[in-house]
């Protein structure tokens, strides 16, 4: 039974405005009448209502792990290692990461011995020494437009990016499933051009070929993080894929923070830490007095945009907004919900869901970088797990016909089609 957004309200004993701010939030799910009117499902209020009465009770902080290795694993581009985790927590062997930098290579070295480890650039190295041994080839590759592709060539195209490398690492190996992920801007970059070269290139090497955006918020991670994974069963394999599908909670930064350890953190410059303190939890920039909020705005209090990272304080009660790669950032500021300080370096692992003993090398600047470039682990094992199903033939296999190959212009229709 769906009811409307005045409804819900008087259900759940908040104001419709609380309603709406919540969906915006992505705290509670609603659909859409034909004239576009909020309209929620009973089954909905009765989880909300849970989560937020007396009868919830903390989930606490958790990394998600399940049962020995059965299948195995080679990742490009592998920083700290969030997505390497969520793998060898899904059941998955690591057979090499490839990572340049000294300080991401180190950490995963430190925490793992046991890892193949590679500090390379990826470009370097030849992978035909694991043709046809390794189930899967991974790699977060950064985002590159391939203005000159479509010279009929096929991924020669795309050389010189990093794109590249990940496909001609998945042309040695021939891996059972090829994984690509990326940042949400991946869909509209040069018009979808690069993604839809990309998936043209996965598809020439013989691959079936689907994508989704998912959001970290809805499966086990205490943060607002959206990203893009593209998935390539290859074609002899006769198992379907279907990506995780979001779970009815969310998890708070109280429940995240929980017992976390102490440890180093950034700190502001006075002058901000001031301005900060007069920000309540959950608030902005305009909950700061006029004068405060112009002087602090410079150039930026009359641009048009919420500009709403700016001056921002987390919430207890919600999820983390996404975290990125240096804590205090002013256009992306995540301020203690209620101490007036960045979020420390083991408040950001557990954020992106890394478990307490997951050491990170080098400055403090650069283990926030490895930690905010990273995949939570939890969305990493959500992914792993669904790779693992259809690996071993109990996938459910929503997605088992071959994608289109044409990306239509709308991606955004396509995403949520698939
Ligand atoms: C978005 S991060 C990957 C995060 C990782 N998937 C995780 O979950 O922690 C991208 C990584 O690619 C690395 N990288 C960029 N270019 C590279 C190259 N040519 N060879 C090897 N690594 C590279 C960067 O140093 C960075 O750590």
């Amino acid at each position: 039974m769906l009811k409307t957004v005045q409804e819900a309200a008087t259900i759940l004993g908040v104001s419709p405005d609380t309603i709406r701010r919540w969906e915006k939030k992505g705290l509670i799910k609603a659909l859409r009448s034909t004239h576009n009117y909020r309209l929620f499902d009973v089954n909905e209020l009765q989880r909300v209502y849970d989560k937020y009465s007396a009868q919830h009770s903390s989930r606490g902080f958790y990394v998600l792990k399940t049962e020995p290795h059965r299948f195995n694993v080679i990742e490009l581009f592998s920083g700290a290692g969030g997505l390497a985790l969520g793998f060898e927590n899904a059941g998955f062997e690591t057979r090499l990461l490839v990572e340049w930098d000294k300080d991401a290579a180190n950490t995963l070295k430190a925490n793992r011995p046991s890892w193949n480890v590679l500090h390379s650039d990826v470009a370097r190295v030849d992978f035909q020494d694991y043709a046809d041994a390794v189930d899967v080839v991974a790699g977060g590759f950064p985002c590159q437009a391939f203005s000159y592709a479509g010279q009929g060539r096929g991924f020669e195209d795309t050389r010189g990016t990093l794109f590249f490398e990940f496909a001609r690492c998945v042309s040695q190996i021939r891996p059972k499933i090829a994984l690509g992920e990326n940042v949400k801007g991946l869909l509209e970059h040069d018009s979808g051009r690069t993604l839809r070269t990309m998936v043209h290139i996965l598809e020439d090497l013989g691959y079936k070929v689907c994508f989704r955006v998912l959001k970290a918020q809805f499966l086990d991670v205490p943060q607002k993080r959206e990203r893009v994974f593209i998935v390539g069963v290859r074609e002899d394999i006769d198992q379907s894929f279907s990506f995780p599908s979001e779970r009815d909670y969310t998890l708070s930064l109280r429940e995240a923070l929980e017992g976390c350890p102490k440890s180093a953190g950034a700190l502001y410059p006075e002058k901000k830490r001031r301005v900060l303190e007069m920000v309540p939890p959950g608030g902005y920039w305009r909950d700061l007095p006029d004068d405060v909020q112009r002087d602090y705005m410079g150039g930026s209090y009359h641009l048009t945009g919420g500009k709403t990272g700016m001056a921002r304080r987390l919430d207890w009660d919600e999820p983390s907004l996404t975290l990125t790669c240096s804590p205090a950032q002013k256009q992306t500021e995540r301020c203690h919900p209620s101490e007036t300080r960045p979020l420390t370096v083991r408040e950001y692992a557990r954020l992106q869901t890394f478990p307490d003993d997951w050491a990170f090398s080098g400055s403090i600047a650069s283990q926030y970088k490895q930690i905010g470039n990273a995949v939570p682990v939890n969305l990493g094992y959500h992914v792993a797990r669904a790779i693992y199903d259809t690996l071993s033939g109990t996938s459910e296999g929503a997605v088992t016909k071959r994608e289109p190959t044409e990306v239509p212009r709308q991606l955004s229709l396509w995403e949520t089609s698939t």
